[in-house]
């Protein structure tokens, strides 16, 4: 499900509510400039690739993957909505999970705009708005 006509600059803030399939293996955010350039792809992973309830991120340049970071916070149910508020600068970005605690990921493009965001995998967008 890719969002057309967005843009997402340094210093808003962006709310997205998110609803797995009740049958979820995993779901991501991809925040960056066309699905080859993803500055980050935010991966929660229910059941996949023999990995239970584990959070992977990771940035795609010129269609490479970078290194993963992981977590193990997973805050998410399968078929349970959940909301995550997004910010970002030329550095960070900075992700609100539905508990209320926080993760960063670093922003590897370094970009303080970025155009495409999409949500792949087991869940369907629910809502979003940019302050
Ligand atoms: C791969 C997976 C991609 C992406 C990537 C992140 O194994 O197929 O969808 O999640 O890991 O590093």
């Amino acid at each position: 499900q890719k969002v057309k006509n967005m843009t997402f600059k340094e210093g808003q803030e962006f709310k997205v509510r998110i609803k797995p399939d009740g049958d979820s293996d995993s779901f991501a955010i991809n925040i960056g400039h066309d699905p080859e350039n993803i500055a980050m792809h935010f991966n929660p992973r229910f059941d996949c690739n023999g990995e239970t309830n584990t959070i992977v991120f990771n940035s795609l340049s010129g269609g490479h993957w970078g290194d993963e970071h992981r977590e193990g916070n997973f805050p998410f149910v399968r078929g349970e909505e959940c909301k995550f508020h997004i910010n970002f600068n030329n550095e960070q970005f900075y992700i609100k999970l539905p508990d209320g605690s926080m993760m960063n990921f670093p922003n590897r493009l370094g970009d303080v705009k970025y155009k495409y965001f999409n949500v792949s995998g087991a869940a369907r967008i629910v809502g979003i708005k940019i302050k």
